[in-house]
């Protein structure tokens, strides 16, 4: 499978009831949906965007940029005004367009969006979104829609570890872009997924942190896990999600103030049983997703720098 790293939207949401886990009936809050499964049933790219004027080639324009800044009422494309927008790509620089990646959509209403990214990687709709009005009473201003979201390509789903409040600001904005947020470089939430190897190849023993296991972690994990200081986290209510889960992966070396690093999620008796391998297997509860499977040049690397001891060499 190819790499991509994808540009989606996003993030939090305010909290009335904060009831555990259960899938199923997950409760609309950041803690009640981390691991909820993608919709599934739907009609793929069901609610992609038609063109509504004779610029369609526009559609593929400004890649991974705030597609909002222009369509925006008022704005140089105030005729087109999307719900949502935005890009996939597959690689973390933002350079290559991923095609054919399906960006999920569940409004608080359950209503499911469904869009494919098209030969620029762009996406966009007008498909009306829910609003929360715990949120605020006007159901036209997008900081008031709230929804969960996924990016899907092949095997590979990736949840959006919170769920959106659009233009998170205290004031009106009438605009909406997953790529406000979610730039390039993987940051701010951004994820990368695919089964892909983060390097082209991998030795079978004598596995160094430094040259093989860290590029992986970088690559794949430190979006979410960075330490304490300067972890990403979203607010709803009262309460505070840290997309981190406290577990800096930064390093080697837990940074002060993170409660776990490393060496805290490896099993050195049983290496395959290392929360840092399983935690990102398909089917495991793990808000940032699967991202390699039992066998996996990844998986395996790792795997045998527990074995040799995981050191930091
Ligand atoms: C710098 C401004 C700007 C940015 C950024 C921008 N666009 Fe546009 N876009 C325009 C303009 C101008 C038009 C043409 C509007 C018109 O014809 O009235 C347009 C038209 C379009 C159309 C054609 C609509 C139709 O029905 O004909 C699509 C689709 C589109 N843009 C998608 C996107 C997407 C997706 C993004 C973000 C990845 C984006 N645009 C970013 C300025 C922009
Ligand atoms: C999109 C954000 C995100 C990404 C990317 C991500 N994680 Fe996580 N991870 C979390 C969150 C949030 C938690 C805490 C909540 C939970 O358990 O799901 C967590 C929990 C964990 C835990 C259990 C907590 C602990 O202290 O033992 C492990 C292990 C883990 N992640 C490993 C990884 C690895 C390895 C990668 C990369 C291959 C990765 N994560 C990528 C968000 C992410």
């Amino acid at each position: 499978m190819r790499p991509y790293q994808i540009a989606v939207c996003v993030t939090i949401l305010v909290v009335l009831s904060f009831i555990g886990i259960s899938t199923g009936d997950t409760p609309f809050t950041p803690r009640g949906q981390r691991w909820e499964p993608a919709p599934e049933g739907h009609i793929i790219g069901k609610d992609n965007g038609v063109l509504t004027g004779d610029s369609g080639a526009l559609a593929d324009h400004f890649q991974g940029e705030d597609c909002a800044i222009c369509h925006t009422p008022g704005g140089k494309a105030g005729a087109y005004v999307f719900s949502i927008s935005g890009t996939v790509f597959k690689d973390k620089l933002g350079i290559e367009p991923l095609v054919g990646a399906e960006v999920i959509i569940r409004d608080v209403e359950g209503k499911v969006i469904s869009l494919t990214s098209n030969e620029a990687g762009n996406f966009f709709t007008y498909a009306p979104i829910a609003h929360d009005p715990a949120a605020g009473s006007d159901p036209d201003t997008p900081r008031n829609w709230r929804y969960k979201s996924w990016v899907k390509y092949g095997e590979s789903v990736r949840p959006m570890v919170t769920l959106a409040y659009v233009g998170a600001m205290a004031h009106y904005i009438p605009r909406m872009s997953c790529n406000m947020h979610h730039g390039r470089m993987g940051t701010r939430g951004t994820v990368s997924a695919g089964t892909f190897d983060t390097l082209a190849a991998y030795p079978d023993q004598n596995i160094s942190f430094a040259a093989h296991v860290m590029p992986i972690l970088k690559n794949r994990c430190k979006a979410c896990h960075m330490p304490a200081a300067t972890n990403p986290f979203t607010t709803y209510g009262d309460e505070r999600f840290d997309y981190s889960g406290g577990l800096d992966l930064s390093a080697y070396a837990k940074a002060p103030g993170s409660s776990r690093g490393i060496t805290d999620t490896i099993n050195l008796a049983q290496p395959a049983q290392s929360p840092l391998l399983i935690r990102s297997l398909p089917g495991s509860l793990h808000s940032g997703g699967s991202f390699w499977e039992i066998g996996d040049p990844e998986y395996e690397t790792i795997r045998l720098w527990i074995a040799e001891g995981a050191s930091d060499n």
